[in-house]
């Protein structure tokens, strides 16, 4: 029988959705110069708890303070103050929406200008064509490394439980570190983590069971994983089902399904290689099989801004339909496609030749809606896509500053 997107999902005996509707992660660059969350990720957050979706995924949220996505993002590791955290669940869990918390390391994906820590399975460097400058080679993580990586994550999660989170996403997509430990194009590793899949997805797997092991079994554990890299001789389908086969070996509740990485947008709708992307719900068609063999449950992201599409979703199997560039122009989405589900925003689509300009002023674009919303104002469809770009780049200049002095302030006293 076809599932009603206003029907509960029981995500874990424990746990229940009350639709199907996700807020997807967005990373917001409002906190504060303490890496915390306060004033105005608590005022975005409400207006995204009272409008409607059934859970919410927060921004993602750093495990090491000195390996940032960009300038504002929110950290949260052992001796954190846990206030501000709980302050942000509750806020976030009001109007019966459950909240997860996504934890992520960025692994090579620091911009240059961020400085801190650049490490990666290997010595690779972003190709961004005349834009790799943006980006330093990282360093090979050593075995030390990597063991930190995962006691980093165990810890993040159980702070975010000790906060009030039900649950944390663990972001192994986009070009992130996990996902750059299971992509072979960028783990060239020999050892126990690089070479077969096995393991490729190693680390992925060990920070799993140690999140587990720590935040025990009443805590929801999702997996943010790409179906595909969409970069020729990258991770592809085939890995995906075998490492969600994997997952749900280990207790994971959900895996969201996405793709791309800095280098191949893919979750903008934009591939690096020759497959073409669908112009709405990008991954529907390429995931069908995926869908239909998975053990665990699944849920799709990307390009999902009308109901009719959201009903595809959940109809090819999926059991949740994640949102992220709508809920940024229409908060209240769901509340008003539960009244008028033909209702549709007509938002602007950045569609500059230079692919990786095109990508930034998307995200900038977007960034200056969950900026505006922090204030109380409303989000605008017609802003310039150049103009958004810019006064992105004058504020991340002006908070990476503040970063990059705390930074210095730091090595100077080791
Ligand atoms: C401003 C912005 C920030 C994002 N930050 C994150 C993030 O922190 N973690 C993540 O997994 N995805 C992030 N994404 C990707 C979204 O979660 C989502 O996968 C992508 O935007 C496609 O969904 P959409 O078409 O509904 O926007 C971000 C997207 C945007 C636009």
């Amino acid at each position: 029988m076809p599932q009603s997107l206003f029907s509960e999902f029981r995500i874990s005996p424990s746990s229940t959705i009350k639709n199907r509707f996700v807020k997807a992660a967005m990373e917001e660059n409002l906190a504060n110069d303490q890496q915390l969350p306060d004033k105005k990720l608590f005022k975005l957050y409400q207006q995204w708890a009272d409008g409607g979706v059934g859970l919410i995924i927060t921004g993602n949220v750093m495990i090491d303070r000195w390996a940032m996505t960009g300038p504002g993002g929110v950290a949260l590791e052992q001796g954190t103050s846990l206030a501000p955290f709980k302050k942000w669940a509750d806020i976030a869990k009001s109007n019966n929406t459950k909240v997860w918390m996504q934890l992520n390391h960025p692994g090579r994906q620091v911009f240059k200008a961020m400085g801190g820590k650049n490490l990666a399975p290997s010595a690779v460097a972003l190709n961004l064509g005349k834009h790799s400058d943006l980006f330093s080679i990282p360093k090979a993580m050593i075995d030390e490394e990597i063991e930190d990586i995962i006691y980093r994550f165990g810890q993040s999660a159980l702070k975010a439980k000790q906060a009030g989170f039900d649950g944390v996403e663990i972001h192994a997509a986009h070009g992130y570190l996990l996902a750059q430990f299971l992509s072979p194009l960028t783990n060239h590793r020999n050892d126990q983590w690089g070479g077969s899949l096995a393991n490729r997805a190693r680390l992925l797997l060990e920070v799993i069971k140690q999140v587990r092991a720590i935040c025990g079994a009443d805590f929801d554990v999702a997996v943010k994983l790409n179906s595909a890299d969409f970069q020729r001789g990258g991770f592809d389908i085939h890995d995906a089902e075998q490492v969600i086969n994997w997952l749900a070996e280990h207790d994971v509740n959900l895996v969201e399904l996405s793709g791309g990485s800095y280098e191949a947008p893919a979750m903008q709708g934009q591939s690096a290689d020759d497959r073409q992307l669908a112009r709405e719900a990008y991954f529907l068609d390429f995931t069908e099989k995926l869908v239909q063999r998975s053990p665990i449950p699944l849920m799709l992201t990307g390009g999902i801004q009308r109901y009719a599409v959201a009903q595809k979703v959940i109809d090819a199997g999926f059991s949740l339909c994640g949102l992220a560039t709508a809920l940024a122009y229409q908060p209240d989405m769901i509340n008003l496609w539960y009244k008028k589900p033909e209702f549709r925003l007509n938002i602007p689509v950045i569609s500059w030749s230079n692919r990786t300009l095109a990508a930034l002023a998307t995200m900038a674009i977007i960034k200056r809606q969950l900026r505006r919303m922090s204030q109380g104002d409303t989000p605008q469809l017609t802003d310039s896509p150049f103009l958004s770009l810019l006064i992105d780049q004058i504020k991340n200049r002006r908070r990476t500053k503040v970063y990059r002095r705390q930074l210095t302030e730091k090595s100077q006293s080791l």
